[in-house]
């Protein structure tokens, strides 16, 4: 039966290339000898002892471990500087697994990866994002050590964003039988009427083993709350070493659709038996759902229209960089669900498969992309096994097969290239559509697309080129039969909780020139100052609510903010020492900018207003804008008990007060037919005494070693107050079943290593993540600073873990055979 270990524990870690990896190696005295011989590489071999190795855990950014920020770096890679570096492994295998397939999973490496275990290249793997598996059976030997070394050569780049570097993601080891599923091999496919799904399940089969029997398939139903209601089985007559594709039929009545509300899911647990003997077992989670494109409604889920209010976001997160724990890419979904996105774009890669597990479970639309818009063997590749690993997931409603490829967009061969994608990703997943993130001139390109034979499934465009806003209508009347879908969108640039200028920003140098010639400052008294009230956006973009205004029509599926969060790179305007970029709605840590209250207001069905700034600045700091966001009829400001009038609300747009500061109370209330329905203030601070410490995403928590608590970090006034102009440094301390993961504060100025278990606060605001032990227990985390009281929190991780280790392997065959680390030389070692 099938194994499946956790290999994310005990790794080493070498910063740098290891040129010499001859160590027990048949030729000894030639440099680099990994290829001139079978299993030559040294690095991959049991005992091997040179050079220094770090420990540490998977998964892993070695660009944010490092944190070598410099001026010299690339600015769109955030001044992290590029590397290679080795990784390396131990690991026993018990001998009760001889005669079995064993096979590594690798969820991502960035990038350009090569594999070895003991001493055998296992195989390269170019792509920074998409996930694979390699067979190393033959390279295992059971009941002994056995090493691995991965060679990651990030030293190129695939995007033009922050995209770290190392094995970012999880790794498995499986042992298996050698008759059994393929990796990523079952495909659930569904066709649902009248509340009942015909499913067809094909089920990829690998038969590496003399087996020329009959071999039975069954696929259980387990429905979301966990009943098994179905059982589809099948017999298929095996061929010696041959592989096979199984397809199994079967109804499911009274069908349980998953949607954005109630995100129910399937199982398909997938057996293999021999003479009645079960081999294999393999666990398939799926949803049942029906998405049409249409142009009369928009995007239909399940029959209901469902304006796509989506962000486009990339990987990473303060504290961690890359290497995002399967809790940290849920804390992302849960926090932009609990902001009221409905949609994610994978902007602009494929993601971790953890990322599309969490839009399942929240109930969040995937836009699923490719890195690059090619047909070569590489790329088709990549699509491929895209396509092939994601199409299960419900929340995936589209697959996007490029992003602004201005190179052949508009060409005859982005036409042959195009068409040749759509070919092969509707003959991989005719249950869903293909779009392309077009840019620029748009409307021209989609001209001459149509012309030349390319028919897009959705149109998808890129902003509104030079804020040509009627572009989306133009084109609808000249193809009125497709759906349009704001692929990206916004653009709008803040820096959290920044109303005044910060003096370290708000001149010339630390901006780029040249880039500065593609944004737009609709308020012009703030150039050089990327405030929080988000009036700035590139010269292709728009703000959120202009964006909003602009995608009312049915046949506007809806729109892709970019982004949902800020990320590391891409900064422009600014250059050096801005490290993180500010298009996001949130910031690094997830902390919220007044952008983000704006879509909340806006997406709430619920009557809501948002007010800014907050009300604590110095006496003499003249007169400030204050701005309200509502979703109600009309909307009154109040400062210290002086109304400035009930306004009528518009629609999309904000309503500014310019008020001379005083310190007291400022509040906003929305009235609907005369009634106030919400209201919200903010007081002046008094003096700052106690560090606050919150858990922002309260939930169980599991003692895995992975999972991640993430902890808001402030200080509050006497009052009990947040205090949002503090700046002061806090340090933490972790003990318990808990360690210190890392800590951010958003600010993009800010170099400071992540790791060091001390930050600043940025405008009142810190991030701390605390890694779970492997043991149920209590976490005590202190905050301390100076002149403040200390914060204590104490956390309990209630839930044990269910995975097993690779190391337990080790633990339970201690007393077999560990081989020593004895020179693996033999007759075979000729000389030259
Ligand atoms: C788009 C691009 C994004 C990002 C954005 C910034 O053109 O697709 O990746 O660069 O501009 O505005």
């Amino acid at each position: 039966m099938r194994e499946i270990l956790n290999m994310d524990f005990d790794w080493r870690f070498h910063d740098g290339d290891i040129e010499v990896t001859n160590f027990y190696s048949v030729h000894e005295v030639f440099d680099n000898p990994s290829f001139m011989k079978s299993a030559n590489c040294g690095i991959a071999k049991v005992g091997y002892n040179k050079h220094k190795w770090d420990e540490i855990k998977l998964p892993h950014d070695f660009r944010h471990y490092k944190s070598n920020f410099t001026k010299e770096a690339v600015a769109s890679q955030g001044y992290l500087p590029p590397g290679i570096a080795w990784y390396r492994k131990e690991f026993f295998i018990p001998a009760e697994h001889e005669g079995k397939s064993i096979s590594i999973e690798f969820d991502g490496i960035f990038r350009d990866s090569e594999v070895y275990v003991n001493g055998a290249y296992v195989g390269n793997h170019l792509s920074g994002y998409t996930s694979f598996s390699y067979d190393i059976t033959d390279f295992i030997l059971c009941g002994e050590n056995n090493a691995i070394a991965v060679r990651v050569d990030a030293t190129k780049y695939e995007g033009w964003w922050y995209e770290g570097a190392g094995i970012y993601r999880d790794v498995r080891l499986i042992i298996a039988d050698r008759l059994k599923v393929k990796y990523n091999g079952v495909f659930v496919k569904s066709k649902i009427k009248d509340n009942v799904a015909n499913l067809e399940i094909e089920i990829e089969i690998e038969n590496e083993a003399p087996n020329n029997d009959y071999v039975k398939v069954t696929a259980e139903i387990i429905d979301p709350a966990g009943n098994k209601i179905n059982e589809y089985t099948s017999t298929f007559k095996l061929k010696e070493y041959e592989g096979f594709t199984a397809k199994l039929k079967g109804d499911i009545n009274e069908v349980c659709l998953w949607n954005l509300e109630e995100p129910n899911q399937y199982k398909a647990v997938v057996s293999l038996y021999l003479a009645e003997k079960k081999v294999d077992e393999y666990i398939q989670k799926f949803g049942l759902r029906t998405i049409e494109y249409t142009v009369e409604k928009g995007l239909v889920l399940n029959g209901q229209p469902t304006k796509l209010q989506g962000v486009c976001v990339h990987d990473d997160f303060a504290g961690v960089g890359t290497a995002m724990s399967r809790a940290v890419i849920r804390h992302k979904i849960y926090l932009l669900k609990k902001w009221g996105a409905n949609a994610y774009r994978c902007s602009h890669n494929p993601p971790s498969p953890y990322l599309l597990e969490a839009c399942d479970d929240y109930g969040i639309l995937v836009m699923d992309e490719v890195r690059l818009m090619s047909s070569s063997k590489e790329f088709m590749g990549q699509m491929k096994d895209l396509i092939k690993r994601d199409r299960n997931h419900p929340s995936v409603f589209i697959w996007s097969i490029g992003n602004e490829e201005m190179a052949i967009q508009g060409r005859k061969v982005g036409v042959q290239i195009i068409n040749h994608m759509l070919r092969v990703a509707h003959k991989m997943d005719p249950t869903r559509a293909c779009t392309y993130a077009n840019n620029a001139h748009w409307h021209d390109i989609t001209i001459f697309h149509e012309q030349n034979g390319l028919h897009m499934d959705v149109f998808g465009f890129n902003y509104y080129c030079l804020r040509t806003f009627d572009m989306y209508k133009r084109l609808h009347e000249k193809y009125p039969d497709r759906m349009i879908v704001g692929t990206e969108n916004g653009s709008a640039l803040s820096t959290r909780g920044q109303y005044l200028p910060r003096i370290e920003e708000c001149h010339e140098d630390a901006f780029d020139k040249n880039l500065m010639k593609i944004m737009i400052w609709s308020n012009p008294e703030r150039l050089y100052n990327v405030s929080a009230y988000g009036e700035l956006y590139t010269l292709w973009g728009a703000t959120p609510l202009e964006t909003f205004r602009t995608a009312q029509e049915n046949y506007v599926s809806g729109y892709f903010l970019w982004t949902g969060f800020d990320y590391r790179g891409e900064v422009a305007p600014m250059n050096w020492p801005s490290t993180i970029t500010r298009f996001g709605l949130l910031d690094l840590c997830g902390f919220p900018k007044d952008l983000a209250h704006h879509c909340r207001v806006k997406w709430s069905k619920e009557p809501a207003i948002h007010l800014y700034p907050h009300w604590s600045f110095d006496l003499d700091v003249g007169e400030i804008e204050v701005d309200m966001v509502a979703n109600t009829e009309e909307v009154e400001l109040i400062v210290n008990g002086k109304s400035y009038g009930r306004v009528e609300n518009p629609k999309w747009d904000i309503v500014k007060n310019f008020v001379q500061y005083e310190p007291g109370r400022i509040i906003a209330i929305g009235y609907n037919g005369g009634e106030e329905v919400t209201r919200v203030e903010h007081t002046t601070v008094t003096k700052p005494s106690k560090i606050n410490l919150e858990v922002v995403e309260k939930r169980e928590f599991i003692a895995d070693g992975e999972d991640n608590i993430f902890i808001k970090v402030e200080i509050l006034d006497e009052n009990g107050v947040h205090c949002p102009n503090e700046q002061r440094l806090i340090s933490f301390e972790v003990s318990g079943e808990g360690e210190f993961l890392g800590c951010g504060n958003g600010d993009p100025l800010d170099l400071a290593h992540e790791m060091n278990p001390y930050r600043n606060l940025f405008n009142g605001l810190a991030l701390l993540i605390v890694r779970t032990k492997r043991n149920v227990g209590n976490i005590k985390v202190v905050a301390k600073s100076f002149g403040v009281e200390s914060g204590e929190l104490e956390i309990n991780v209630t839930i044990p873990t269910e995975d097993k280790l690779v190391e337990k392997c080790r633990s339970k065959a201690m007393l077999q055979k560990v081989a020593t680390p004895e020179p693996e030389k033999d007759a075979a070692d000729n000389a030259l």
